[in-house]
């Protein structure tokens, strides 16, 4: 019995299946239920027991060589031709993504503003002392500074994490020479408790307009203009006097949003008004402090949330639900 299985083992080790059938035919004739292992192994239960020890070992090896044979064939090549080529085959769908509702509405405004003439500026998210406050006419007590509104970092507490991108105005003046046009939409982050209408990270996006003789007028037409684009054209604004440390004056933009249901209601606090952004004139200081002569140039800022935007848009209550990313409700957006 152990000649006939070194024979049986010869075989399998000279087999050269070369297709998908021969591995499979190689199978059965060994591996298959009348096959030659059955037999064998039909053979060992009368074997003497001496030779048991020395004929289970020959099987086991017997069959592992044929199932390594037919594997190491049918794992390589495809058994059946229904591959790549066959072009009847249905196709891998693949799910399409989309843009997450707050890049649509960043996206979406910035196109506005690159339609009327704003380029893009960036800026570092880390940012110092100077870039952030104090350049931007801060004055060295001002509560924003403090550790309940600002990030700052445990290494080096000179730098935090920006709380507005005012800091890009400042770097692009600082390295831009009048006229200057830009807007600046990024992340910003504040200190604050997380709730369903604020959160402590967010997007904001900044305007910058300097030249000879700006004046407030440009600025209530500009933002008119935007107002109209993003929310139809005919959108009414209102601007409200604020106060920012950067600007003087400055102002409060709402734009008509009227009282016609309960939820116009609840959204503009009973007002029909809805608060859209900050703006004003950049306060001379500011200029001063970058290197701008405000005796020749004069200009105006804004300042806007992207979420605040993106949940009027898309009627989401809570503004946590922009950050959850449950693409159950992502899906619907
Ligand atoms: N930096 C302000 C904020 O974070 C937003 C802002 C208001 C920016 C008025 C401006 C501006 O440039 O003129 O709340």
């Amino acid at each position: 019995m152990q000649a006939k299985i070194q024979q049986y083992l010869l075989e399998v080790a000279s087999a050269t299946p070369s297709n998908a059938d021969e591995a499979e035919f190689l199978r059965l004739r060994f591996l298959g239920r009348k096959g030659v292992l059955n037999d064998l192994f039909a053979d060992f239960k009368l074997a003497e027991s001496k030779d048991r020890r020395e004929i289970g070992q020959l099987l086991n090896e017997l069959k592992t060589s044929v199932e390594a044979k037919v594997l190491e064939h049918s794992a390589g090549k495809p058994k059946v031709l229904i591959s790549a080529e066959d072009t009847s085959r249905p196709g891998w769908s693949v799910a399409p993504g989309s843009h997450h509702p707050v890049s649509q509405v960043r996206d979406e405004l910035v196109d506005i503003f690159r339609r009327m003439g704003f380029a893009v500026a960036e800026g570092p998210e880390m940012e110092d002392d100077w870039h952030n406050f104090t350049a931007l006419n801060f004055p060295p007590e001002h509560p924003a500074r403090d550790m309940q509104d600002t990030f700052f970092l445990a290494r080096n507490p000179d730098w935090a994490l920006r709380t507005h991108t005012s800091n890009v105005q400042v770097r692009t003046m600082e390295s831009q020479k009048p006229p200057i046009r830009i807007i600046a939409p990024g992340r910003v982050f504040r200190n604050e408790a997380i709730s369903s209408r604020s959160h402590c990270m967010f997007h904001q996006i900044e305007g910058l307009y300097l030249d000879r003789k700006v004046s407030f007028a440009d600025m209530k037409q500009t933002l008119l203009e935007f107002a109209q684009a993003f929310f139809g054209e005919k959108t009414a604004i209102r601007l409200r006097p604020s106060y920012f440390p950067f600007t003087e004056p400055s102002a409060e933009m709402d734009i008509w949003w009227g009282l016609e249901t309960e939820v116009d209601y609840r959204m503009t606090k009973g007002t029909g008004w809805l608060e859209i952004l900050g703006c004003g004139m950049v306060d001379p200081a500011v200029l001063e402090a970058c290197g701008i002569d405000p005796q020749e140039f004069s200009g105006f800022a804004f300042g806007l949330g992207v979420e605040r935007i993106a949940m009027q848009r898309f009627a989401i209550p809570d503004i946590r639900a922009l950050f959850d990313n449950d693409l159950r409700l992502l899906r619907t957006l």
